[in-house]
């Protein structure tokens, strides 16, 4: 499938304001495929046969720059027509009327195709140029009688087919031409010179209804309607496209896209397209609303924890063994960095946090639980603050309270750890991220102090100590990333450790 702007460039002579044009009929052109009834297609004039000096044949070319089927209707080409050719002799309707710059109609049999169409050719002018033509194409009426909403529709059409010919659609301006207008699915209005209602469409009739006018709309006005007439004032006021959302209690939302008709000097009537987005609005509503929802239950985990915090250190209160109440004191603190990451998540919008409001508050309750320590120490926070998925927020909040709680059970205790002069240690946690690792976008997360060191022969694979295969057990396995512990890199004493993981979790 080519684009408008591939074909035009490969096939035509159009200059990038002509196929700008063009591209925002395109945008646009669903509402007049809908309104007749018809597959259109946009044929140029095809200039690449007399490329390079040889001028092929004589006979004229026309390529389908693009293709728009009805939604009201069946569709004459289930296949695919963008960027093929025909000839002034298989196409004649759109041969005249590129050449004449009149818009025909008439039945004709399309080459391949056994039935007759109804054609009618419209001249695309911008400019004051013939830049293409459009066609319509349906099957023959046959003779019958339209319907109401057929006549409503076609004539509608004829408005904006006439607009198309004279260069006035599409719509100049600053609308962006990426935003489509509306199809006709659900409700037409017709307004006509006088603002009153000529037609209404059976669906327009119940969005009506459903914003409360249960009066005949036939002959009134909008504002006679009890509805805002600014969107229909707006339209005719600047000859421009407008839009408003009528609204009826919080439960019927209906979008309002009035197109001004123009004729040859003013304007001759409105057309409103209506879509009832009721259901939208109550979507938003209740992804607002599941959004507070969660927001609470984050709230409510944070509690629940807290208080198993509560019952544990009344426990280790009433242990005797010291080494029975740090094992206390140590999952008190790991519940507690759970607790942050479910506080943090009950503050913001959705799923995601950034690490400096998890980092922080693990920072300060590990400050918070240096009891008499032989060094003071000083902790700080540098780098990035990437963006984390609660997913892995909560274990690498685990693992960051470890890492710390371990700087201060080791680092600055023990014989080898000075204490001379009152020079605090320092403690930084360094932040790198989102950084691309081995193809996953990263966070890297160093923790460096400067006391004692590693103790001799240390090695994480072979320590047993619970902290350190917790942190290993999250980071290798639930986290997908890697960890190392080293001596400073600067010779100097202490200790870094890096762990490294992705930010978003594999799906499978
Ligand atoms: N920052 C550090 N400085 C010095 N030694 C450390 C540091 N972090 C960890 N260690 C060493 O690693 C060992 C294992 O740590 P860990 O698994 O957390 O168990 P625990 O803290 O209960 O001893 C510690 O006993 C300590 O010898
Ligand atoms: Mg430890």
């Amino acid at each position: 499938m080519y684009s408008l702007s591939e074909v035009a460039r490969v096939h035509t002579d159009l200059g990038p304001t002509d196929i700008d044009h063009l591209q925002r009929l395109v945008a646009n052109w669903g509402l007049l495929a809908d309104l007749s009834f018809t597959d259109l297609l946009l044929f140029a004039t095809d200039a690449s046969a007399h490329r390079g000096g040889t001028a092929a044949s004589s006979t004229r070319q026309y390529v389908v720059l693009a293709q728009v089927r009805p939604t009201t209707s069946q569709t004459l080409y289930p296949s695919d027509l963008v960027g093929s050719l025909a000839s002034a002799v298989e196409r004649p309707l759109v041969d005249r009327c590129y050449r004449s710059g009149e818009t025909i109609g008439a039945d004709e049999i399309v080459a391949e195709e056994e039935v007759a169409h109804s054609v009618r050719a419209v001249p695309v002018r911008h400019g004051g140029r013939i830049i293409g033509v459009l066609a319509s194409e349906g099957l023959p009426s046959g003779g019958r009688r339209h319907g109401e909403l057929e006549t409503a529709y076609l004539n509608a059409f004829g408005h904006l087919a006439r607009m198309v010919s004279v260069g006035d659609f599409p719509f100049p301006g600053t609308e962006d031409p990426l935003k489509e207008l509306p199809r006709v699915g659900d409700g037409v209005i017709l307004l006509g010179a006088d603002g009153r209602v000529q037609y209404s469409s059976p669906n327009a009739v119940s969005a009506l209804h459903r914003l409360g006018v249960v009066v005949q709309v036939e002959g009134a006005t909008f504002g006679q309607l009890g509805l805002d007439e600014a969107v229909v004032r707006n339209s005719t006021g600047q000859r421009q496209p407008a839009t408003a959302e009528l609204s009826r209690g919080t439960h019927t939302n209906v979008l309002v896209h009035a197109v001004p008709l123009l004729g040859r000097s003013a304007v001759v009537g409105v057309l409103l397209v209506l879509r009832d987005i009721s259901d939208l609005r109550r979507l938003d509503r209740l992804l607002v609303s599941k959004d507070t929802h969660i927001r609470e239950i984050h709230h409510r985990v944070k509690n629940n924890l807290q208080t198993i915090s509560s019952l544990l250190r009344i426990q280790a209160r009433r242990v005797s063994s010291p080494e029975a109440r740090e094992a206390i004191e140590e999952s008190v603190r790991r519940i507690g960095s759970i607790a942050v990451v479910h506080e943090t998540l009950s503050r913001e919008a959705g799923d995601d946090v950034p690490f400096s409001d998890i980092a922080r508050p693990i920072i300060r309750m590990v400050e918070e639980s240096l009891v008499s320590p032989e060094r003071p120490v000083r902790f700080g926070l540098v780098g990035d603050s990437p963006t984390l998925h609660a997913d892995v927020a909560t274990p690498l909040a685990l693992v960051l309270t470890e890492l710390l709680q371990n700087t201060v059970d080791h680092a600055y205790r023990g014989p080898a750890a000075s204490t001379e002069g009152d020079d605090p240690g320092q403690v930084v946690v360094t932040v790198t991220g989102p950084v691309e690792l081995n193809g996953r976008s990263s966070v890297v997360v160093e923790v460096r102090d400067d006391g004692v060191g590693l103790p001799e022969g240390f090695s994480l694979e072979t320590s047993t100590g619970l902290g350190l295969s917790i942190v290993g057990t999250l980071v290798c396995n639930e986290l997908e990333g890697s960890i190392a512990m080293t001596g400073r890199p600067d010779e100097q004493a202490g200790t870094v450790v890096t762990v490294t993981v992705p930010l978003e979790r594999r799906t499978d």
